[in-house]
């Protein structure tokens, strides 16, 4: 699975999204170190606030099939002109299946004309995590 591979997973599962809303459809693909991918893409709500973002889509999939940890990448797909980045709340709930298994992905934040590649921690410094209970 290449980078170009992923962020097609991620521009599948945007295909699917519920967005009447915002008419903005989102799309993550998660990378797992065994090679496997978890999709998801934004789920909307007539009660606004209740819309759900694709990369908690994703991992809210991948942990209820038993995915604890292996996150080594993501990919997030939008239909803006610029990269899309995850919102605060994605980057603390990434940062909890990450965190299970050690790693730090790397965030592929696709635009349509360029990608920004950056790490989990240098969106979220500073985490509060699992290790934070301690
Ligand atoms: N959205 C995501 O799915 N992920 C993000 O990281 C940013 C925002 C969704 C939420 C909402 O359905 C739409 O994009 C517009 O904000």
């Amino acid at each position: 699975m290449n980078d170009e591979q992923l962020i097609a997973a991620a521009r599948a599962a945007a295909a699917q999204s519920y967005s009447p809303y915002s008419n903005f459809p989102v799309g993550a693909a998660l990378l797992f170190g065994d090679g496997s991918v978890v999709t998801g893409t934004n789920i909307e709500n007539a009660s606004y606030g209740l819309g759900l973002c694709a990369e908690t889509v994703a991992v809210s999939k991948a942990m209820a099939d038993g995915v604890r940890g292996g996150l080594v990448k993501v990919a997030v797909t939008g239909p803006g002109e610029e990269p899309i980045t995850p919102c605060g709340r994605c980057r603390q709930v990434l940062n909890e299946l990450a965190s299970l298994g050690g790693t730090d992905p790397e965030i592929l934040c696709v635009g349509p004309k360029e990608t920004h590649r950056v790490s989990l921690s240098a969106l979220l410094p500073y985490a509060f995590g699992p290790a934070s209970l301690t």
